[in-house]
């Protein structure tokens, strides 16, 4: 049946593929979007169809509209973005969580909240299970996020037990893919812009901290899944790859795919970086009857092309990153 569906950070990466995913399923759709990180060459193609809509609005001010469910993910996600105004970060997360609840109790919606990984912080444990409740610090330059997340979770849980809410929420690990933003300085994006652009290729620290990558179609899929599970599947249950490669040999697969001439340079790892993490995913297999499906080489291969097209497009890959240097 045709629901009305709201998706909050519909113009960012994920959720411009959230949306062209629940079209194809044959919904309505309203997108959400301040356009702080989102593109509007994201949702272009999108605009013609006559069950899309696209309101520009700020999560953290109320909106009033008719729907079935919401998926929240409005947030910044890389760390340049989330840091450029740590306080609207953190407003993004907890007051943009207030208002969709909100909204979701007033219409008796079901809503996704698009978490995070960062919940755990510098993790202890290895893989991570939802069980485990992280390794924070409460007052660094990530926490804006890692906070605000974590409180976000917190919000939907006690609209959950206070008021019947019908919540879902994901933990998403790294993801990666097409429209992705070429300047968010995010490792997928940041190494494949360096090696088409046959710049050296920056990596933190020795280049021996992991990392697991997770194709957008796959991410998609498995956020669908779970908002379609029977009542009180409430979650959180973590999305992500479990195949864990280091940022050198990530590197070296950016370098062979686009055949770059790039050499590798190293720099000092930023703060409160985590050294390693990678998702528990059992619950996810258990619940979903899930598993990412697309390898990192065939990923890496589409989102370089996506990367490559963008090199020839109108605004170019150059006039992208200028415009991001000056607006950030
Ligand atoms: N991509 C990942 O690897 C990843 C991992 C973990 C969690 N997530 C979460 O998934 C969600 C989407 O991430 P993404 O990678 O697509 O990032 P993105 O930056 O591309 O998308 C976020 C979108 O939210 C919009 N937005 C930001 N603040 C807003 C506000 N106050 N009001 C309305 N819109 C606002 C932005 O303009 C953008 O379109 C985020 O909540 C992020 O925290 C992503």
């Amino acid at each position: 049946m045709k629901k009305r569906i709201l998706v909050t950070g519909g113009a960012g990466f994920l959720g411009s593929h959230l949306c062209e995913r629940l079209l194809n399923d044959g919904n309505d759709v309203i997108c959400v979007d301040n356009f702080f990180t989102g593109r509007k060459e994201n949702i272009a193609h999108l605009l013609s169809n006559p069950y899309f809509e696209m309101l520009r609005h700020d999560v953290t001010f109320s909106l009033y509209v008719e729907v079935d469910q919401i998926y929240n993910l409005a947030c910044p996600a890389s760390p340049v973005h989330y840091q450029f105004d740590p306080v609207q970060t953190t407003k993004t997360s907890v007051h943009g969580a207030i208002n969709m609840l909100g909204l979701a109790k007033r219409t008796k919606a079901r809503i996704f909240q698009a978490s995070t990984s960062e919940v755990y912080g510098d993790p202890e444990i290895h893989p991570q299970p939802e069980s485990y409740w992280g390794k924070v610090n409460p007052i660094g330059i990530r926490s804006c996020y890692d906070e605000g997340k974590r409180c976000a979770e917190t919000l939907f849980f006690d609209y959950h037990r206070q008021h019947n809410v019908d919540i879902r929420i994901a933990r998403i690990f790294n993801t990666y893919g097409p429209r992705m933003h070429p300047s968010d300085g995010r490792v997928v994006s940041n190494f494949i812009v360096q090696a088409l652009q046959g710049q050296n290729i920056t990596i933190y620290g020795d280049g021996s901290q992991t990392r697991s990558f997770c194709y957008v179609d796959d991410l998609i899929d498995g956020i669908v899944r779970l908002m379609n599970l029977e009542e009180g599947s409430t979650g959180p249950i973590n999305l992500g790859n479990g195949s864990e490669f280091t940022m050198r040999e990530l590197a070296e697969k950016v370098i062979r795919l686009t055949r770059s001439k790039s050499q590798l340079i190293f720099q000092p790892l930023p703060q409160d970086d985590p050294r390693q993490r990678r998702p528990d995913l059992g619950l996810a297999k258990e619940k979903l009857s899930w598993q990412p499906s697309i390898a990192l080489d065939e990923g890496l291969k589409m989102t370089i092309n996506y990367f490559e097209a963008l090199c020839g497009s109108p605004s170019g890959l150059d006039g992208l990153l200028n415009f991001h240097r000056q607006s950030a």
